[in-house]
C-alpha cells in the first residue's frame, strides 16, 4: 500500500467536495477533514520493516489485566463480534488490551489475536497485559491503514473478527507530557506516533490563519473556529504557541470564557484540541485506508466492528459500511449505532459518547 502523496485530494467517503482553502505544504483536505500533508513519514511505509517491531507475547508470569483502562461498551462488542473458539482475531487498536483481553477468553488456545497500534506505549502496556491469555499473541507497531502489510507480513489471509476502537485512550489523556489534554501543562505533542514529523505545536505555529480555522471547524465542528483561530494567529505575533496551557488560554481568552467558571460541560478548548489531534494523527483519512482495506481481509461471514467517538468518524463509518452492503460485500448489523447503557455511562465517562457499528462480509450465498 502505498501512502498518499504530499498535494493529493481526496474525498472522505459521501462527503461533499470542497477545495482546500488556503494553500500550505503542511495540509491537505480529506473532503472536510484537514491532515498534514506530505509530513507522514516515509518509514511507516511497509517497505521500511525495519522501523517496525513485531511482539510475541511470552511472559506467562506476567500480573495480565488492562491496567486501568476500562474498555468501552465490551458486552455489546462480543455480542455483536461473536469471536469463537479458534478464531483469528485482529484488534487494530489494542490500546491497553482490554477488548483484547476478551477477545482472548473467547477464542481460546486455538485461536489467535493480532494486535496493532499506532502508539508503541501503548504495545508495551498491552504486552503485559495479554501475557497471560491463552491464545497466540502478536503485537505490531503500525498504523491501522497499513493492516493488509501487517496481516502479510504474518502470513495471515483472512480475520474472522476486526475491532477498531478509536481516538485515544485514557492512558494516553493521562499522561501529561504526550500533550493531548488541557488538563497538564506540556509541550503541545499530540502524536499518537514518535515517528511522525508535524506535531501540534508545528500546526499551530506554522498553518495561516484560514487552515486553523479550517482544521478547527472541519475537523471537531468548532463553530468559533474562526475567532480561535483569528486569536492564534494575533498572539503568534508575540510569540510562539508551544505548550498546552498557552494554547488553551488563548481559546478561553478568544472566547472569552473562564474556564473556571463553566458556562458550559465542556472545557472551551476541547474542540480546538480534537482538531488539532485528528490533524497531527491524519485520523479520518487513516480510518478511510483501513475500512477500504477490511472486505479484503475480512472472511466471508467475519465481522468488523467500529467504535467512534465523535460525529465525522461515525459518519466515515456510516458511510462506508452502507456502500459496501449496497455492494453487497456486508450485511449491516447495526442499523443504529449501539451506544453505552446509562450505567456504563455513568460508571465510565469516555463511553458517553462512543457509538459502535458492526458489518458482517457477506458469504456469497446470502440472499438479502
Ligand atoms: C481507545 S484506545 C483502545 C483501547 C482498547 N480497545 C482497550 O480496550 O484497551 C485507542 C488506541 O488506538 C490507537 N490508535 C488510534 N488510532 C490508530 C491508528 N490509526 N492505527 C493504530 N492505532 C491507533 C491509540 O494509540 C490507542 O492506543
Amino acid at each position: 500500500m502505498s501512502l498518499r502523496a504530499a498535494g493529493t485530494l481526496r474525498l472522505a467517503s459521501g462527503v461533499k467536495s470542497s477545495p482546500p482553502e488556503g494553500n500550505n505544504s503542511l495540509l491537505e483536505s480529506y473532503g472536510k477533514v484537514w491532515c498534514p500533508s506530505g509530513e507522514y513519514p516515509r518509514e511507516l511505509n511497509f517497505a521500511a520493516r525495519s522501523r517496525w517491531y513485531i511482539g510475541r507475547v511470552m511472559d506467562e508470569n506476567s500480573q495480565g489485566g488492562s491496567l486501568g483502562h476500562t474498555p468501552v461498551l465490551l458486552d455489546e462488542v462480543l455480542d455483536r463480534l461473536d469471536p469463537r473458539p479458534g478464531d483469528v482475531v485482529l484488534d487494530a487498536t489494542v490500546g491497553a488490551g482490554g477488548h483484547s483481553r476478551a477477545f482472548a477468553e473467547r477464542i481460546g488456545a486455538a485461536g489467535r489475536l493480532i494486535g496493532l497500534d499506532a502508539d508503541p506505549t501503548a504495545l508495551e502496556i498491552a504486552r503485559a497485559a495479554l501475557a497471560d491469555i491463552a491464545p497466540k499473541v502478536d503485537l505490531i507497531h503500525a498504523n491501522f491503514s497499513e493492516v493488509e502489510e501487517a496481516l502479510s507480513t504474518l502470513g495471515i489471509p483472512g480475520v474472522a473478527v476486526v475491532l477498531a476502537d478509536l481516538g485515544v485512550s485514557s492512558m494516553q489523556l493521562d499522561a501529561g507530557e504526550r500533550g493531548f489534554s488541557f488538563r497538564f501543562d506540556a509541550p503541545l505533542d499530540m502524536r499518537m506516533d514518535p515517528r511522525l514529523r508535524v506535531t501540534a505545536s508545528d500546526l499551530v505555529n506554522r498553518l495561516s490563519e484560514k487552515e486553523l480555522g479550517n482544521v478547527l471547524y472541519y475537523n471537531a465542528q468548532e463553530h468559533d473556529a474562526r475567532r480561535i483561530a483569528s486569536a492564534i494567529y494575533e498572539h503568534r505575533r508575540s510569540g510562539r504557541i508551544t505548550t498546552t496551557a498557552r494554547l488553551a488560554e488563548v481559546v478561553c481568552r478568544a472566547l472569552h470564557v473562564n474556564p473556571d467558571s463553566r458556562r458550559s460541560k465542556i472545557h472551551p478548548a476541547t474542540r480546538t484540541f480534537l482538531a488539532l489531534r485528528m490533524a497531527v494523527n491524519q485520523e479520518v483519512a487513516s480510518l478511510e485506508r483501513f475500512l477500504d482495506a477490511a472486505p479484503k481481509f475480512l472472511q466471508p461471514g467475519g465481522r468488523i466492528g467500529v467504535i467512534s467517538f465523535h460525529s465525522v468518524e461515525d459518519k466515515v463509518v456510516k458511510l462506508d459500511f452502507r456502500k459496501r452492503a449496497n455492494e453487497g460485500l456486508y450485511k449491516i448489523v447495526t442499523k443504529k449505532p449501539i451506544v453505552a447503557s446509562d450505567m456504563e455511562r455513568d460508571s465510565n465517562p469516555r463511553s458517553r459518547s462512543a457509538k459502535l457499528r458492526v458489518a458482517i462480509r457477506a458469504t456469497g450465498d446470502d440472499t438479502e
